[in-house]
């Protein structure tokens, strides 16, 4: 049996509890992993708040994100290389229900956990992460551009930022006052969001390429600067992309090639990926509510 946190009806945080499930040795081409770290992400709230219409019966699980220990691998259990999966490697991906012990994850979804990456960090990596490789495969920039990111402090906005920055190009972010200097340290200029954002961007010159990585305010402030359509890009642009005609960010990149090599990437120190705080099982209300509460730049991580 494994504990984990569930939910018996759509609503707030305190919906949910921890109780016993059955597990299942892991079939063909899966794994069971002992979950150190799962991320949460706002995907999981928005399910677990009905915002996201879902038909799954109750209970339903909760989480995706996890890193952890493989302490089961199924026949066939592979990496997307080829490798065979070994009880006893370190890894890192995304499953339903990973708010728990255990978890059972597609062995080719899998990316290996670098030694010097902490488990917190690579347990809150897999949707954030491959998101913004997503964006900047959607929507490539590089030397000659000025992008205007979005939410550059969220999770997938501050790894996209730091991916157009080491692309070679000029980067501007949107982000409450507090996380200005965060944004700087690692090269991007950083402006307040909301109103009249689009004339406050008018100091930084002409702006090439938007990543709308937070709603679409940052669509909104490119349309107004006179950006074409297909030099944007959103993540959350609820209902706004077919009335601006800006890109929806496209699905292909999200693979566990790229979430070893990004993991590799943040163990070098090449990109900054914070964990804001961390939480036992026993307290997932209290993380759920400080993830959908203001709280400090980075993953908020349930450590089973
Ligand atoms: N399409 C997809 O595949 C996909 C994948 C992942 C996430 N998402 C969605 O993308 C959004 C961001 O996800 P995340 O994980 O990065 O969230 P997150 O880590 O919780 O970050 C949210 C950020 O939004 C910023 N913010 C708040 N109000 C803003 C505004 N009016 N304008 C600009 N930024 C604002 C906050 O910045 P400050 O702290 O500076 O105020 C905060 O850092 C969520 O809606 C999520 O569901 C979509």
């Amino acid at each position: 049996m494994t504990r984990a946190a569930l939910y018996d009806t759509t609503g707030g945080p305190e919906v949910l509890y921890l109780a016993e499930v059955a597990d299942a040795a892991p079939g063909d081409g899966k794994v069971s992993v002992r979950v150190h770290a799962a991320g949460l992400n706002p995907f999981d709230a928005k399910m677990r708040s009905g915002f996201i219409p879902s038909e799954a019966p109750f209970p339903r699980r909760i989480g995706g994100d996890f890193a952890g220990t493989v302490d089961a691998a199924g026949p066939g259990a592979v990496y997307f290389d080829g490798t065979p999966v070994a009880v006893g490697d370190e890894v890192l991906g995304r499953a339903n229900g990973a708010v728990a012990e255990r978890v059972t994850a597609a062995a080719s979804d899998l990316a290996r956990r670098p030694a010097t990456l902490p488990v917190e960090v690579a347990g809150g990596l897999h949707v954030a992460g491959l998101t913004a490789v997503s964006v900047l495969a959607t929507l490539p920039v590089g030397a000659g551009d000025t992008v205007l990111v979005g939410g550059a402090a969220g999770a997938v906005g501050f790894v996209a930022a730091q991916l157009a920055v080491h692309a070679g190009a000029r980067v501007i972010g949107t982000a409450s006052a507090r996380n200005h200097e965060l944004l700087r340290s690692v090269g991007v200029e950083p402006v307040v969001y909301g109103d009249d954002l689009a004339a406050r961007l008018q100091a930084f010159g002409t702006v090439t390429a938007v990543f709308d990585c937070h709603g679409r305010d940052a669509l909104d402030a490119g349309v107004a600067l006179g950006v074409a359509p297909d030099r944007m890009v959103a993540i959350a642009a609820y209902g706004a992309l077919e009335e601006i005609g800006a890109h929806n960010v496209e699905r292909a990149a999200r693979t566990a090639a790229n979430l070893e090599k990004l993991a590799g990437r943040i163990a070098a120190g090449e990109i900054v990926y914070p964990v804001a705080e961390t939480y036992p099982l026993d307290e997932v209300v209290a993380a759920f509510t400080a993830l959908e509460s203001s709280h400090a730049p980075g993953k908020v991580v349930v450590t089973p």
